[in-house]
Formats: structure tokens, sequence, C-alpha cells
């Protein structure tokens, strides 16, 4: 954490990231000045999505880059689901909240969303493959979901437990 604009990133099972997040009132300078520092924060984390929940700002706002030269940034402002495809595919997962941690959720192929951009623009936004999944999974955040919780109790407990201990040992160094 050299960089004044990073934010620490909350982590799994911190009962903050259970919070479900307020819409964004207005796109003013607050909102502005927040957007850079969510962007750098997940590319330094080397993350493909972020949302304001997992900094700990509860308002309804997610940043995506899903490219693979890590200069396409998306965000999305009070985004709502318009569409999600009937046809589902499993994937797998894993979250910047829950480091080291991977499986299989079952998403909607393909969804259209309807967001604010960073500009306070209204944009339409077709999705499908990654970035649909990514929505889907930053969109669950702002609503206090995180992925592990489509996983079985058996494995939300094991990785409960290994954050726990991970967190523990962190905190040791
Ligand atoms: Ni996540």
């Amino acid at each position: 954490m050299n960089s004044p604009l990073l934010l620490p990133i909350l982590c799994y099972p911190d009962p903050r990231l259970h919070t479900v997040a307020r819409p964004v009132k207005s796109v003013d300078d607050r909102i502005r000045q927040l957007i850079p520092q969510m962007l750098a924060t997940m590319y330094e984390a080397h993350g493909i999505g972020l949302a304001a929940t997992q900094v700990d700002v509860h308002e309804r706002l997610i940043v995506i880059d899903v490219s693979e030269t890590r200069d396409q940034p998306m965000v999305l402002i009070n985004p709502v689901i318009e569409w999600a495809s009937p046809e589902t595919r499993k994937g797998e997962e894993g979250c910047l909240s829950v480091p080291g941690v991977y499986d299989g959720v079952e998403r909607s192929l393909a969804v259209r969303v309807r967001a604010l951009d960073g500009e306070g623009v209204q944009r339409t936004i077709e999705a499908e493959g990654m970035l649909a999944v990514c929505i889907q999974h930053e969109m669950d955040h702002l609503m206090g979901k995180v992925f592990v919780e489509y996983l079985s109790p058996l494995k939300r407990t094991r990785i409960k437990s290994k954050m726990v201990k991970a967190q523990r040992e962190a905190m040791k160094e």
C-alpha cells in the first residue's frame, strides 16, 4: 500500500461485506474521486472487478476491466439488470475479498444492464462471457452477497476458517 490512491479491500468473513448498498444520489466530485481510487485498487490487486462494498463504501458503484490489456475500464453506477438469459453455465470464480479461493458458480450466460457511467450518463450494456459473469458477481456484492454463499455450507465453513486463519497470520507479520 504505497500509493495514497489505494483503498483497503474488506476480506471475507468481514460482516461489512453483507451491507446492502444504497443508490448513488448524484455523480458528484466525491464519486468522481472514488472511481480512480477503486480502479487503481482493482488493477493493483490484479482483479477484473471491484464493488464499492468491498472498499467499505455502501453505494451502488462497481468498476470492471475484463480486457487482457488492462486498459478498458468500465464504471457502472446504480446498475439494474434489465434482462438475464435463462441459459446458465457454471464457471470458476474468485474474488478479491476471498483471496486464494476459486469455485464454480452458476450464472446467466448473457445480461443486459442499465447503469450510469463515470460521467453520470445513462448506458445500456449487453454483456456475455466473462463480462456477463463479472457484472453479476459485482452486483451481488452491492446486495451484500459474496460468491462463496452459493457454495455448500460445508465448503463455506472451510473457507471461513481458512480466511480467519490467514488474516490472523497476516496480523502477526
Ligand atoms: Ni468479488
